[in-house]
């Protein structure tokens, strides 16, 4: 089988649903014909400040929800980033291949930095797309599914790939971004020009998958459309209806022309009253089920570690062969 490698940040309570369409429910079809790795990428979380209880409940927090999402621990390899330190390891190995400029291009980091100001941006934001590198690297992986915000950081990763088979001799696994048409972007409820992001500045715009269903009712009935008041799709001239149309069409696995369709003639309010039902059709139960896993955080820990002796067997031999072609003394 082909090997997939993907991850999210444990920086929230709740995923959000940008997190849930753009990448978990990608994964969670994709783990039957991969052998796939899912980590909980904690060790990227810090490049931004974070309070340590708060890091620990959501490390279990997220790994819950892949878990509740449909994510299944026998046959994927589920764990957390910080358990495996060969992460650590060969992104200070890919650190001394990247080049200063390279890392200075990325988009997020320059997004990041500029809202935390340059002197409180740490070094770890700066070289936080090396780290993900590693993530991939580590497991050969051939595929990466991510959200279109990722599509730069796996370049950077292929670029690093290919420079040290090129230096050092065949290593790596080249990998490809997995990015899936139309849903590779949510946008911001609010402000449906910007993605939807756990960082966002106000929460009104975004859906939390953990959210009771009466808060996400609210959000809903209160995202901006605009004042024509036809149901169709365009993305330029109508973001905030063409955005609750795409949300629609991925999570009721219908297309948006027969969405379009059954809403002609409608107005805007029945179509958000129609999301609204969709919307907690889809996260009811992944809320539900998360709260049971929560429950049991001993049963949760040891899949976790079961994980992670995976994860470690496979990344260990990837870090003992680079270790050995780039001539450090074993
Ligand atoms: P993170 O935690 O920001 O997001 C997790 C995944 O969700 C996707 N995503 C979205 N997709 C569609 N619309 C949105 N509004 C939206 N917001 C987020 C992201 O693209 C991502 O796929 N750097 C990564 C985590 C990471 C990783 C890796 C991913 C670390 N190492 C290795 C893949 C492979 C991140 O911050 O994702």
């Amino acid at each position: 089988k082909p090997v997939l490698f993907s991850g999210m940040q444990p920086s929230s309570d709740s995923l959000q649903l940008g997190n849930y369409i753009g990448a978990l429910s990608q994964w969670t079809k994709m783990q039957e014909d991969f052998d796939a790795f899912y980590c909980v990428v904690n060790l990227h979380a810090i490049t931004v400040p974070q309070d340590p209880a708060e890091l620990v409940a959501r490390t279990r927090r997220t790994a819950a929800q892949y878990i509740a999402a449909g994510i299944d621990p026998a046959k994927s390899t589920l764990f957390v980033q910080s358990h495996v330190s060969a992460h650590a390891e060969l992104a200070w190995v890919l650190n001394t291949l990247t080049g200063f400029g390279e890392a200075g291009r990325m988009t997020q980091f320059k997004d990041k930095s500029q809202r935390y100001g340059a002197d409180s941006a740490s070094v770890g934001l700066f070289t936080y797309p090396v780290l993900m590198a590693a993530d991939i690297l580590l497991y050969q992986a051939n595929s990466v599914p991510v959200g279109e915000d990722q599509r730069q950081h796996v370049e950077l990763t292929r670029d690093l790939a290919t420079r040290f088979n090129s230096r050092f001799g065949d290593t790596f696994v080249v990998p490809e971004a997995q990015i899936a048409k139309g849903t590779a972007k949510v946008y911001d409820l609010q402000l449906p020009t910007a993605k939807m992001s756990k960082s966002a500045e106000s929460e009104a715009g975004l859906i939390k998958v953990l959210d009771p269903a009466n808060v996400t009712k609210k959000k809903i009935m209160r995202a901006v459309t605009d004042d024509e008041g036809e149901v169709r799709f365009d993305r330029d001239a109508k973001p905030g209806v063409s955005n609750l149309l795409t949300i629609y069409s991925v999570l009721a696995e219908r297309t948006i022309d027969s969405i379009v369709d059954e809403y002609a003639g409608r107005g805007y309010g029945d179509l958000k009253k129609g999301l609204v039902e969709v919307v907690e059709g889809s996260l009811a139960p992944v809320r539900a089920r998360t709260e049971e896993l929560l429950a049991d955080p001993a049963e949760l820990d040891r899949l976790l570690a079961q994980g992670a002796d995976r994860a470690n067997e496979v990344a260990n031999q990837t870090l003992s062969l680079v270790y050995e072609r780039m001539g450090l003394l074993r």
